[in-house]
């Protein structure tokens, strides 16, 4: 289990490398932004419902405006959180 209480049920094989306000960040492949970004110590973007309804998760990838709820990332994606002006 991880610092902030979230664990995945299974362990993912393999990794991709994503740019989060600028520092690059290593997420588990096939999941969530969202859930990859709360899977590592480097903090995650305000959430509520994480079904994708209510919105508060909200990024910017690669310039466009997504919900990293459901959202999943590629390797070599860029992410703009709120904090850096990545709210749409
Ligand atoms: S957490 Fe509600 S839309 Fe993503």
């Amino acid at each position: 289990m991880s610092e902030r209480g979230f664990r995945f049920i299974d362990t993912p094989e393999t990794a991709i490398e994503v740019t989060v306000d600028g520092a690059l960040r290593h997420l588990p492949a096939g999941r969530s932004l969202l859930a990859g970004l709360l899977a590592t110590a480097d903090g995650a973007p305000d959430f509520f419902c994480a079904i994708g309804q209510c919105q508060r998760c909200r990024v910017r990838v690669n310039g466009t405006s997504e919900v990293a709820c459901l959202y999943t990332p590629r390797d070599g994606d860029t992410v703009e959180t709120p904090e850096t002006g990545g709210r749409a």
